[in-house]
């Protein structure tokens, strides 16, 4: 079965063709970040226009790369939320009239969700899906710090999130008090390299907390003062306080991966590591070298936003399903952030 995925949640837009939720025939990604670089962040009404744009040349891209046509699509895929509403409705829009056009199902998917399947897609083909279930999941982003447990490729039961920043945003405003450019977390990664880690003593976030949650604006607000109190920063300074920063920003992740596992009583096989964090290479040493049960991240290309993890995450999702016929409604709405508590409720 051939899916088009389609993302365009956030800053990136993504069109792919994915066979059997495995197989990826294309995978075109337009990045908008150099645009939004100049704001600090993303624009959600320059983000929605991007999209606008590129939607129709990555799909036809998609379709070049792989030899195929729209016939031979079986099924469309897209992101329903959460993501910049704008961003959204370009995405559900233009999935919305393919399916209709070429009367096929649209499968709408959570695109926090679907990051997980970006971290399958990477798997040596020689993995089995009954080796990684049940495990843990864990999203890592500039908008999410998730962790699932998950017995299967669907379903998922949120464990811990965090009460305020996210990881990645935590990286982004970090770097941008350090003066560094958007998006922070490569910038940080590069510059911690040089440094020394203990130099800088870190508040231990939530250390002592036996509730499972993430915590980043502390550690955010401990950087900002010391890069005051410092007053002028030299090069070594940076390096030195980014090393530190970036061991309690993955140490804290440590612990509660830890503690998730303790508390679970399902014996678990795995962890897959997912978002655009999970690029960091010192992220994944830490994960490796601290965990009982293997992690598993990943290729670099379906880290950040993509199409390919859509259209992964639908073909389970479709597999799944006891009522296929729910796939030809296109009755249903986008959700935000602003509805998204509701929508992690209902387990969508
Ligand atoms: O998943 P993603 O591409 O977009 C969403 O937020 O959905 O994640 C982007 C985030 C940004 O906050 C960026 O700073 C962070 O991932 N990031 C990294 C690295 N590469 C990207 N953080 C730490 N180390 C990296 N190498
Ligand atoms: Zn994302």
């Amino acid at each position: 079965m051939i899916i088009l995925g389609i993302e365009s949640s956030c800053d990136d837009t993504g069109v792919a063709l994915v066979e059997d939720g495995r197989r990826v025939l294309a995978s075109c990604v337009s990045n908008q970040t150099s645009i939004h670089a100049a704001f600090g962040g993303v624009v959600p009404e320059i983000a929605a226009r991007e999209h606008l744009s590129n939607i129709y040349p990555l799909y036809e891209q998609a379709l070049k790369l792989s030899g195929l046509r729209p016939e031979q699509i079986d099924a469309v895929a897209v992101t329903q939320g959460p993501g910049l509403i704008g961003a959204l409705l370009v995405g559900i829009s233009y999935a919305k009239g393919l399916a209709s056009s070429l009367e096929i199902p649209l499968i709408p998917v959570d695109h926090v969700h679907a990051h997980i399947h970006g971290a399958l897609l990477g798997l040596p083909s020689e993995v089995a899906l009954q080796d990684l279930f049940p495990g843990l999941a864990l999203v890592v982003s500039g908008g999410h710090t998730h962790l699932y447990l998950m017995r299967s490729p669907t379903e998922f039961t949120l464990v811990a999130s965090s009460v305020d920043d996210a990881c990645g945003e935590c990286f982004d405003k970090v770097a941008k008090v350090l003066g560094l450019p958007y998006p922070g977390g490569p910038a940080i990664e590069a510059l911690a390299r040089g440094g020394n880690a203990q130099r800088f003593p870190m508040p231990r976030m939530l250390a002592n907390r036996k509730h499972l949650a993430f915590s980043y604006s502390g550690l955010k607000t401990h950087m900002a003062s010391t890069i005051r109190s410092l007053g002028e920063v030299t090069d070594q300074d940076k390096a030195d306080l980014c090393a530190a920063f970036q061991e309690e920003a993955f140490g804290q992740i440590v612990r509660k991966v830890k503690l998730a596992s303790a508390q679970i009583s399902v014996p678990l096989k795995s962890l897959l590591v997912a978002g655009g964090v999970a690029a960091n290479k010192r992220f994944r040493e830490i994960l490796a070298a601290e965990l009982r049960f293997k992690a598993y991240f990943p290729q670099l290309q379906y880290c950040a936003d993509n199409g390919a993890m859509i259209a992964a995450y639908a073909w389970h999702r479709y597999q799944q399903a006891n009522d296929k016929a729910l796939f030809g409604e296109q009755s249903w709405d986008a959700y935000s952030s602003y509805r998204y508590a509701e929508a992690v409720r209902h387990g969508s």
